[in-house]
């Protein structure tokens, strides 16, 4: 699996966080999907997954969260790294088969894997600490996690974690197409939160 940049001027523009070039930063994102701990994880979940009726975890659901939150920064030009916003969908869920193994909300289990293998793809610190917080916050508010975990204070809520934390929650479930499951009588998601049309 190859993660290729596909903007076209790439070369030329500068990612926002950093000043990198466009190119070397999304070869962080390949990075990560190439690191062991990435693939050890995610093909555990793949198998543990393989007779699920609900929600899989898919790299293709990775993929979706990425590409819509990617598209709400546009929309909603709130200016955050194209890279960051990949970085944080790709490893959103990816310790979601430990919750199956042990029970450990997944949140926690992606987060601690995110942080491990973000500083081997040569994220920085503050990079790292905006990618983990938005993979802790991503099943609930930032605020309501951060009460409950006591994991960062108030004063750490940046606008750029909040920001990034709003959209991979909102990606993460406009990404499912409920109205076309088949599982959806068995489904324990409530009507409020299913996305019962198409919505633009
Ligand atoms: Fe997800």
């Amino acid at each position: 699996m190859i993660i290729r940049c596909i903007d076209m001027d790439h070369t030329k523009s500068k990612d926002s966080l950093r000043g990198m070039d466009r190119e070397a930063c999304l070869l962080r994102c390949q990075k990560i999907y190439d690191h062991p701990l990435y693939q050890k994880h995610f093909e555990s979940l793949q198998e543990l997954e393989k007779d699920r009726i609900f929600c899989r975890h898919t790299f293709e659901h990775f993929m979706d969260v990425a590409r819509i939150a990617y598209i709400m920064n546009l929309e909603k030009e709130l200016g955050l790294s194209k890279e960051i916003i990949y970085a944080a969908a790709l490893l959103h869920d990816i310790g979601r088969d430990e919750q199956y193994i042990n029970g450990t909300p997944h949140e926690v289990t992606s987060a601690k894997i995110a942080e491990e293998i973000l500083g081997e793809c040569g994220f920085g610190d503050d990079e790292i600490r905006m990618i983990v917080e938005a993979i802790k916050s991503h099943r609930g508010s930032k605020e309501k996690n951060c009460e409950d975990n006591n994991s960062c204070t108030r004063e750490e809520l940046d606008d750029s974690i909040l920001k990034l934390s709003g959209i991979i929650y909102i990606a993460d479930k406009a990404s499912r197409q409920c109205f076309s499951c088949e599982a959806q009588n068995e489904c324990n998601w409530s009507m409020d939160k299913r996305n019962l049309e198409i919505s633009i």
